[in-house]
Order: structure tokens, then sequence, then C-alpha cells
């Protein structure tokens, strides 16, 4: 391509995992929630008068903001920012606080799209392999970069490292930490404390997968108002179109309704667990909304997640290191599980 930025020449994008049109498909490869949102997100966007599709939206999202600093214990909007996903504050990071050149830091495996925005920025991702618990090893804390990157938990390990070892990474490293908490809310305790106690730490969220809203693209970042204030500079005008931040603000003032929906998938995932693991697979303890299911020997995880595919149910394989032997599998409702472990038993025998 001439017209092509010499930058992008070997960079790939970013393919997200496959999302069918319809059918008889029993999808569970993209962690999304299997329940419908707060039935007050509808109502909200219903309530909608034509102003708010005429003009432009508020370009700060300000009842947002407000609504997350208040949920999250901060006294202020100032200490919030929300885009379009969690994935565009993600670019926004680099953009704003990463030169081109740059040494970024991750753990080995991580989620795959930081490398991404890592290439398209011009800077470096380095990886330190996690040890064999999936826990930071302590080189891991010598690495010196301008970011750390530490999703918590861990995509696609779905393992959250304790706390102690997030605070002697902000302790320790000479730069910012950003804890990416996208899948928290299924998780046993998080760090959204972190910003008030460490000048160095931005917490990430998503909408995507507790509110069960990943069709509106909303995700949000807590960090000292002066880092706040350095996003402000970079980010579109108006990031947040006006649909998502009024079900945004609706789903956020209903957070029983999400708590409830997570206690469910947490319930279930406990028996997916347990139910795969009888049928010879290997486990880590998941703070998420997915399992990573090892299984050595044949048929191998990559066969049975074509089988799986065969048979309409799609689960998640990556053929990276240290992932080859296994399959990401979403937790859906009961229901879409067991219908997952009857193929699974007519692929095993
Ligand atoms: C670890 C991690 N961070 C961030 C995201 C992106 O979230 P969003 O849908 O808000 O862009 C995902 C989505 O799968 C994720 O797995």
């Amino acid at each position: 391509m001439k017209y092509g930025r010499d930058l992008l020449k070997n960079v790939e994008g970013y393919v997200p995992g496959e999302q069918p049109k319809g059918g008889p498909i029993t999808k569970l490869n993209t962690n999304e929630n299997p329940y419908p949102p707060s039935p007050k997100v509808l109502e909200a966007l219903q309530n909608m008068g034509e102003r708010a599709f005429r003009c432009y939206p508020d370009p700060v999202s300000t009842a947002l903001r407000e609504a997350c600093a208040k949920r999250y214990g901060y006294e202020s909007a100032d200490w919030v920012i929300v885009g379009n996903g969690m994935d565009e504050l993600l670019a926004l990071v680099l953009r704003t606080f990463v030169d081109p050149g740059d040494k970024v830091l991750a753990t080995y495996p991580t989620y795959s799209l930081y490398e991404i925005l890592c290439d398209l920025h011009g800077c470096v991702l380095t990886y330190e392999d996690l040890d064999e618990n999936f826990q930071l090893t302590d080189a891991f804390y010598t690495v010196d970069a301008r970011l750390c990157i530490l999703t918590r938990p861990n995509a696609p390990t779905g393992v959250a490292v304790p706390r102690e070892a997030v605070e002697r990474l902000c302790e320790s490293f000479d730069g910012l930490v950003v804890i990416d908490e996208a899948y928290v809310d299924f998780a046993d305790d998080d760090c959204m404390d972190f910003p008030k106690r460490y000048d160095n730490a931005i917490v990430m969220r998503t909408f995507s997968k507790s509110f069960s809203l990943a069709g509106m693209r909303i995700g949000t970042a807590v960090a000292r108002p002066e880092i706040i204030a350095e996003f402000m500079k970079t980010k579109d005008s108006y990031n947040m179109n006006a649909v998502a931040q009024t079900v945004g603000l609706a789903a956020m003032e209903d957070y029983d309704y999400m708590q409830a929906n997570t206690a469910k998938v947490k319930a279930t995932r406990e028996r997916l667990k347990n139910e795969l693991e009888l049928r010879g697979f290997t486990i880590p303890k998941s703070g998420t909304n997915f399992l990573l299911a090892f299984r050595d020997g044949t048929p191998t995880a990559k066969d049975i997640f074509q089988a799986l595919r065969e048979r309409n149910v799609i689960v998640r394989y990556f053929a990276h290191r240290r992932l080859e032997n296994a399959l990401r599998i979403t937790v859906g409702t009961d229901e879409e599980c067991d219908v997952l472990l009857k193929a699974l038993d007519g692929i095993l025998g």
C-alpha cells in the first residue's frame, strides 16, 4: 500500500472474537454477559427526548462521571474519565502519557490488544512472563518502562494476582500503572482505592461485562485529577454519544441489579468449573466471567474447539505460547453451559 504509513506496514489489526449472525449458536467466545441489562437502562433509552438526538451530547459526560465517582468512593467527577469502551481509554493512555519509542510493560500472557495498540502508537510492548501459577515474578518489578498495564483479574487466564502484588508494583514502578479491571465485578476484591493511595495508579473498568452493555461501548478510568486533566486534552471532543451516556448512567444507578447478575454468573462459573474438571480439564481459579480450561493429550484443545464449532458451540482458542492447550470459555446461562457440556461429552466420548 503505497499511501500507508511506514509504522503500519507490519501491524496487523486486532481480530475480535467471532460475532455470528444469528442461528442456533451457543456463543461462549467473547465474555459477554448472558443476562440482559437493567430494565432501567431500556426505560432511560425510551425516555430520551428528540433533543438528545438533534444536539451534541455533553462533551465531558458530567452526569455519568459523577455517578461513577460516587459509586467508587471519590469526591468528584474530576477523578473520572469515561470513554467509548475501555479500549478507547487504553489507546488514550498511550496517546496521553507515552512517547513513540517508549517502553510499556505487561505480563505474558495478557489481553492481546495492548500489543496492537503499542504497535499502532510506535511504542514498544515488553512482556514479562507470569510464573507457572500465572503470578508476577520478582523480575516483573525490576523492569524499567514508561507505563505498565496490569490486568487484574487477568485475561485470558482469569487469575487475579493478590492486591499486595499490585501495591508492591505501584510502590516500586517508576511510571504510571494502569490496572485493567474489566472483569473485577466477578472477582473477590478490587483495587479501586489505589488512585487515592498512589499518584501513579489508574484503574480502568468497562460496562461491557458485568453491566451487560458491550454493545453500548462504555469504559471508565479513575485516577488523580491531574492525570484525568491530561486525558481530557487528548480525547475526542464528543467521545461518548448521548445514548451511551444515558444508558451508562441508568446502569450505574441500578448497581444492585448488576450485582445480582454477577452473582448468578459466579454460581454458574463454579458449577461449570467442576463439570469441566470431571471431564479432565485443569482450570486455574477464575475471578472473571470465563474459565481457561487446559487439557493435555488428544483430542487437542484445538481439535475440541473445532469440533465444538461444528456443533454450533463457539468458545475461544488462542494459538499462542502457553495457551495452545487451552480453551477460553465464557460463562453463559446454566442452559448454555449444559449445551456446551453435552457437546463436549459427544466429542470426548
Ligand atoms: C482485559 C480487557 N480489558 C479491556 C477490554 C475492553 O473492554 P471494552 O469492551 O470496554 O472496550 C476487554 C474486552 O474484552 C478485556 O478483556
